[in-house]
C-alpha cells in the first residue's frame, strides 16, 4: 500500500496500475489464506473438545448406571462425578486456549526483543578537543558495506585535506564517492585503515560532537513539509532571519524564494514535491551552510543547477566561506575545475589528486572524462 501511494506517479507514468493491483491482491490473498488456515484449525478444536467432553459424560453415565444397579452407588454420586468431570475438562480446555495466546505472545516477544537488544554499531568515543579546525585525513582506508555481499567499495584510499581547502571528488557513477564521504561523519565504520578529523580518529569522538563539525548536503536532498524558513533552519534552529537569508544568498536560493508570494513562509510539500530539482538542491545547500560547520560536504548537490548559477554558488563559497574545508562531489569537470585539488575516484580508489591543470597533463582517466564532456556539450568552461 505504502509503496503504491508514495510511488503513485511512477506507477501511472509506466501504466502499471493493473500489475500493481494484482501484486497488492496477491499480498492480500496471502494474508487471507494464512488467517483462514488458523481459523480453520481453531474451529476444529471446539467441536473436538466438545465430543471428548460429552463422550466422557456418556461413559460416566454408562458405568455409573451399572454401578447404581449392582454396587449400591447412589444416583447423586453419579451426578457429582459428571459435574467434577466437566470441571476438569473445562480446565483443560482453558489451558489449551491460554497456551495458544502464550505461544503467540512468545513469538511477538522475540521480535520486539530483537529490536530492543539491537546495539548501535556506531558507539561514542571520548576524545579531547583539539586546536585544529577542519582537517580531514584518510589513511589506507578500505571499506565494504556491512551486510552487503562483502564487495570492497573503497580500497586503500589515502587523502589529506587541509583546513580551508576545497577538494573535489570526481568519478564515474558507482565509483564510491558517496561511500567515501559518508565515512567522515561516521555514518559507517571503515573496515580497514583510519579516518581522522582534526587529527583525532573519528571512532574516538562523541558522535554528536563529530557531526557538529560537519555539514553535509546529501545527494538526495531531504526536505520536510514545513515552510522554507523552517527547512533551512533545520541546520541551526537558533539562527536569525538575517543568517537564514545570508545562507540562502550564498546558495543562490534567494531569487526563487522571493519569486514566491509568501517568500520564506512558503510551505514546502512533502518531500519537496512542490519544488524543482534545482530548488530543492539549493535549499539543502542553504541548510548545510547555515550550520556553520568546519567541514562542508556537498554530495552532487549542484547537479540540477545550470552552470551559471553553479559558478556563482562556488564563487560565494570561495569568498564568504573561505575558512571552511569544502569537499565537493560532482560529475561535471566544469563544476570542479576551480577547486584547489581534484581527486579522481575510479573503482573505489583515488587514482590521482591534483589541481585541474596538472591532471590535464598527467592523468589519463581525467583526460578521458574531459574529452567525453567536451564532446557532449562543449560547456567545459562554464561561464
Ligand atoms: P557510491 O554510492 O559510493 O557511488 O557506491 P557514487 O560514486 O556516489 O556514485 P554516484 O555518482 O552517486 O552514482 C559505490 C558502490 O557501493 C555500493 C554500490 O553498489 C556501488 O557499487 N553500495 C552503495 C552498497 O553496496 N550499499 C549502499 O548502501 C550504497
Ligand atoms: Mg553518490
Amino acid at each position: 500500500m505504502q509503496e503504491n501511494v508514495a510511488g503513485a506517479r511512477v506507477v501511472k507514468a509506466y501504466v502499471r496500475e493493473d500489475y500493481e493491483k494484482k501484486r497488492f491482491g496477491k499480498a492480500n490473498q496471502d494474508l487471507v489464506d494464512t488467517q483462514l488456515h488458523i481459523l480453520l484449525m481453531l474451529s476444529y478444536m471446539t467441536p473436538i473438545m466438545n465430543i471428548v467432553l460429552n463422550a466422557a459424560v456418556v461413559a460416566v453415565i454408562y458405568v455409573g448406571g451399572i454401578r447404581v444397579q449392582t454396587a449400591g452407588v447412589t444416583p447423586g454420586n453419579v451426578m457429582a462425578a459428571i459435574t467434577y468431570l466437566s470441571y476438569i475438562l473445562n480446565g483443560v480446555m482453558m489451558f489449551a486456549m491460554i497456551f495458544q495466546s502464550v505461544s503467540r505472545g512468545m513469538a511477538s516477544y522475540r521480535r520486539i526483543k530483537e529490536v530492543l537488544d539491537c546495539e548501535p554499531v556506531i558507539a561514542d568515543g571520548s576524545a579531547a578537543a583539539t586546536s585544529q579546525k577542519g582537517r580531514v585525513e584518510l589513511n589506507h582506508v578500505s571499506f565494504a558495506y556491512p551486510g552487503g555481499n562483502g564487495e570492497q567499495v573503497l580500497t586503500d584510499v589515502n587523502l589529506v585535506i587541509e583546513p580551508g581547502e576545497t577538494v573535489a571528488l570526481l568519478g564515474s557513477t558507482g565509483s564510491g564517492k558517496t561511500s567515501l564521504v559518508s565515512l567522515i561523519p561516521r555514518f559507517y565504520d571503515v573496515t580497514d585503515g583510519e579516518v581522522l578529523v582534526d587529527g583525532v580518529n573519528v571512532k574516538d569522538y562523541k558522535v554528536s560532537e563529530l557531526r557538529d563539525k560537519i555539514a553535509i548536503a546529501l545527494q538526495k536532498s531531504e526536505l520536510f513539509s514545513k515552510t522554507i524558513r523552517e527547512n533551512i533552519k533545520w541546520g541551526n534552529p537558533e539562527a536569525t532571519d538575517e543568517q537564514v537569508l545570508a545562507a540562502a544568498e550564498a546558495a543562490q536560493a534567494t531569487e526563487f524564494i522571493f519569486s514566491k508570494p509568501e517568500g520564506l513562509d512558503t510551505m514546502v510539500a512533502e518531500k519537496g514535491m512542490s519544488l524543482s530539482g534545482g530548488q530543492k538542491q539549493r535549499l539543502a545547500i542553504s541548510r548545510a551552510l547555515l550550520k556553520n560547520a568546519e567541514i562542508l560536504i556537498l554530495d552532487d548537490s549542484t547537479s540540477a543547477l545550470d552552470l551559471k548559477t553553479e559558478a556563482r554558488l562556488y564563487e560565494a563559497l570561495r569568498t564568504t566561506y573561505r575558512q571552511v574545508t569544502k569537499i565537493i562531489i560532482a560529475q561535471r569537470i566544469a563544476s570542479v575545475r576551480g577547486a584547489d585539488r581534484i581527486a579522481v575516484v575510479d573503482n573505489g580508489r583515488i587514482v590521482a589528486c591534483a589541481p585541474h591543470e596538472e591532471l590535464m597533463r598527467s592523468c589519463e582517466i581525467y583526460q578521458d572524462i574531459y574529452r567525453s564532456q567536451l564532446k557532449e556539450g562543449g560547456e567545459i568552461y562554464g561561464e
